[in-house]
């Protein structure tokens, strides 16, 4: 079993997008661990896009997620991390497939609806950062 943290950016609530992408990872068989609403602070938001200081994108981009609500998520299932990441779609627009979140609701490269840890050492800081261990499921 893995644990993944998913994240609907601003725009995926603002969007009334946040009921469509939480039906996808249900459908695929992903079980949810952990569930909240909030306004990130600055210091997570820079913590957790940290390995992007240097980027050209990185001080729009820690805005763009500050900007409003985001629903933080825990799903957990076998290869979760790597099914997610399939679910989600590429950042780049061209790249991202008809059929994933991205390639069906987005053609932004910044504001793309939602986030996916990467890998398991991601996923675990992530989960870490975003969550105390008393908000998720056992
Ligand atoms: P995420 O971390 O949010 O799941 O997205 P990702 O792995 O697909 O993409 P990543 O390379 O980690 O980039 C993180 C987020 O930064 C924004 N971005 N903007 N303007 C740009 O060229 C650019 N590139 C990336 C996107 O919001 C991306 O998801
Ligand atoms: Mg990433």
């Amino acid at each position: 079993m893995e644990r993944t943290y998913i994240m609907v950016k601003p725009d995926g609530v603002e969007r009334r997008l946040t009921g469509e992408i939480l039906r996808r990872f249900e459908n695929r068989g992903l079980r949810l661990v952990g569930l909240k609403l909030l306004v990130p602070a600055r210091e997570t938001a820079e913590a957790h896009y940290a390995v992007h200081r240097e980027k050209p994108f990185y001080n729009d981009l820690v805005e763009f997620v500050t900007s409003g609500p985001v629903v933080a998520m825990v799903w957990e299932g076998k290869d979760a991390i790597k099914i997610a990441r399939q679910m989600i779609g590429a950042t780049k627009p061209l790249d991202a497939a008809p059929g994933t979140i991205r390639g069906d609701y987005t053609a932004d490269v910044m504001s793309n609806l939602i986030h996916g840890s990467d890998a398991p050492e991601t996923a675990e800081a992530e989960i870490a950062l975003w969550f105390r261990p008393g908000e998720l499921l056992t």
